[in-house]
């Protein structure tokens, strides 16, 4: 048994390529057993989510920003967009930066802590040259990030005894109505859409790709406790805290696992997993103990399999823990770990940049 097989077994995870029903998952029945994950971390985990709306109207365009337009690299937009809801219109705006070209552009789905254009998280004029266009959505308007009783932006929208979705899934759900109109965009090269965050917007990213098959690619960067960390075992954060700190994340049945890790009927590289066939790119930094860039790193070696399954390569690594610098980008799994704290860095962006371009 090689090391990294060792320390995987040491976690003690739920199988991921077997049903609950206990009949083994082959190539074959790999969605059929996706589908079954999704459904446990619905119910157990991130809640469930309205179906997809019938349309997603793009109502405003606002081709003015307070910025030129990147040294006439890029056009910019904020756009509007609504969708119907069970009560009613439900509007959000979000920007979008594309290089100018007359090829179709990968595109970046950037879930972000703050509307602003560029952003300390959104190196803009980096991006630009990458050739890759960026669309962000401000988390705050489609759900505020604190406790108000799910009576503001698109929670109350749906009845909660229904949908008992916590905002990761809200937040997720809204980077989904923004894909809807990329099919539409002429710019967008649908085929290389990436949704990327950070944070608690990274396991946003993460969860939005997993349910949502259009994304080519999840860029989860520094995601940690209920994101892209296996949970058992996992230092710093631990469901206890979250629970406590941002309940309204999840939905109720999360608190369940408080301190009961090991009774969890799921795990978070199976989250990672959901992503199979497509991508994912993971981002640590060292010194993001909270997060546990260590549990990140076994979260992605135990998906690799659901990969594997598919003929694919999986998750490419070398038989150790990660070292700063390493970036282990062969596979369909990309992991890497810088140097430094809990930030989305150009670093970092360099790194999603390239898988995207490579994908
Ligand atoms: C808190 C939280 C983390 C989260 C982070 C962030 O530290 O405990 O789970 O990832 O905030 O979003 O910055």
């Amino acid at each position: 048994m090689s090391m990294i097989e060792k320390l995987i077994e040491e976690r003690k995870l739920p199988e991921l390529l077997k049903f609950a029903d206990g009949r083994q998952v082959t190539a074959e029945n790999w969605e059929e057993r996706r589908q079954e994950i999704l459904e446990i971390l619905s119910l157990e985990e991130y809640g469930y989510a309205p179906p997809a709306p019938k349309e997603t109207k793009v109502v405003s365009e606002d081709a003015k920003m307070p910025y030129s337009d990147f040294a006439g690299k890029a056009v910019s937009k904020t756009l509007t967009f609504t969708v119907e809801t069970d009560c009613g219109e439900f509007t959000f705006p979000a920007t979008e930066i594309v290089p100018i070209s007359d090829k179709p552009r990968r595109t970046f789905v950037l879930i972000n802590f703050r509307p602003e254009v560029p952003d300390r998280y959104y190196p803009t004029e980096e991006l630009i040259d990458t050739g890759c266009a960026v669309i962000q959505l401000y988390y705050n308007d489609i759900a505020f990030d604190g406790r108000d009783d799910f009576k503001g932006g698109i929670a109350p929208m749906f009845d909660r005894k229904k949908y008992t979705w916590g905002k990761i899934r809200m937040w997720a759900w809204a980077a989904s109505r923004v894909m809807d109109y990329l099919q539409t965009a002429d710019y967008c090269d649908k085929e290389h859409v990436a949704v990327v965050g950070h944070s608690r917007l990274g396991k946003t990213a993460l969860v939005c790709a997993a349910f949502d098959t259009r994304f080519a690619m999840a860029c989860v960067n520094n995601s940690g406790c209920s994101g892209d960390s296996i949970t058992r075992g996992k230092k710093g954060e631990r469901i206890r805290q979250i629970t406590h700190n941002f309940p309204f994340w999840f939905c109720d049945n999360y608190q369940n696992y408080i301190d009961k890790e090991e009774e969890m009927p799921f795990e978070q590289h199976w989250l990672v997993a959901a992503v199979a066939p497509r991508k994912v790119a993971l981002g640590s930094a060292l010194e993001d103990e909270w997060a546990d860039p260590e549990s990140s790193y076994l979260s992605a070696c135990a998906a690799s399999p659901a990969w594997e399954l598919n003929g694919k390569a999986g998750f490419v690594h070398p038989d150790r823990m990660p070292e700063v610098g390493d970036y282990f980008a062969e596979g369909d799994i990309k992991y890497h770990l810088r140097g430094g704290k809990h930030f989305l860095s150009r670093k970092d962006w360099a790194y999603y940049a390239e898988a995207l371009k490579s994908i």
